[in-house]
């Protein structure tokens, strides 16, 4: 049985915060309606990050994404990580915890990178544990975001089928990145469509969207360029199965002045508004 409410407010639309557009954060009134940050950044006692964070936080809500709490490792999730983030959440009351379906870490070695998971009723056995006792110490429901990913395993269930019952076992929510969904199709073969109506519409929570490359294979989740049409229809078929949900632009290379990407945020309000009219 779900411990924790999770609800639903429409917080609109936000950007990811990153250091190039600090200052426009701290000394102009930025239009957007929430911003993201990466939680590991500032899971530290003072320092110049948390000091803006916390000067950020007094004009804008704040989404709190993580990359690194290995979710799905077997050896569980380590508690001095799970102190700090919440001792974090307390402080900067997020409009939302996130963080990926992957792992990260194993005996103590952390590969800094989002590794894909079998999707086994093994693994989850382990995801399930680990998202209760994480929402059991932040003491509230958390999002998870679908990964892109590069390989795939035999003989396990569909990434739609395993986030279906994830998120039925721990009541946890859905980050649903809208990117991720055409890169692994792209890469995997199978129909992005297949994928929007598998997933439980009603626990989608936030949207991510970015561009991507081609790679000699398959394409690459660079989070370099802008959100290709294709994945703004993709987003558009999202809103109408989910309702309005969050939705932010994630730019973490090659980022562009501020101005750039409030014109293609302004591009996911009024697909938005279209929606609801
Ligand atoms: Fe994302």
């Amino acid at each position: 049985m779900p411990a924790f409410p999770l609800p639903r407010p429409f917080a609109g639309y936000g950007l990811g915060l990153r250091k190039e557009h600090y200052q426009d954060f701290l000394e102009t009134r930025v239009p957007v309606d929430f911003v993201e940050v990466i939680s590991e950044n500032f899971m530290i006692d003072g320092g110049q990050p948390l000091h803006i964070l916390r000067r950020v936080r007094e004009r804008h809500p704040v989404i709190l994404h993580g990359v690194s709490m290995s979710i799905g490792s077997a050896d569980g999730i380590r508690h001095g990580y799970l102190q700090r983030l919440k001792a974090l959440v307390d402080e900067i009351e997020p409009l939302f915890v996130s963080d990926h379906l992957c792992w990260t870490r194993i005996d103590g070695f952390n590969s800094h990178d989002l590794l894909p998971l079998p999707y086994t009723e093994e693994a989850l056995d382990i995801v399930c544990d680990n998202i209760d006792r994480a929402q059991n110490a932040l003491g509230r429901a958390m999002l998870f975001e679908n990964p892109s990913s590069y390989v795939a395993f035999d003989g396990a269930m569909s990434e739609w089928e395993f986030i279906a019952a994830m998120t039925k076992r721990t009541g946890c929510g859905l980050l649903l990145d809208v990117n991720n969904v055409f890169v692994s199709a792209s890469n995997h073969g199978f129909d992005a469509l297949d994928y929007l109506q598998g997933i439980p519409a009603d626990r989608v929570r936030q949207i991510h969207l970015a561009g991507h490359s081609q790679g000699r294979d398959m394409l690459i989740d660079t989070h370099d360029a802008a959100v290709i049409d294709a994945v703004w229809r993709l987003y558009a078929t999202a809103i109408s199965r989910c309702g309005p949900v969050a939705t932010m632009i994630e730019r973490d290379d090659s980022i562009p002045p501020l101005p750039v990407l409030l014109e293609e945020l302004d591009i996911a309000r009024h697909l938005g508004l279209k929606e609801a009219a």
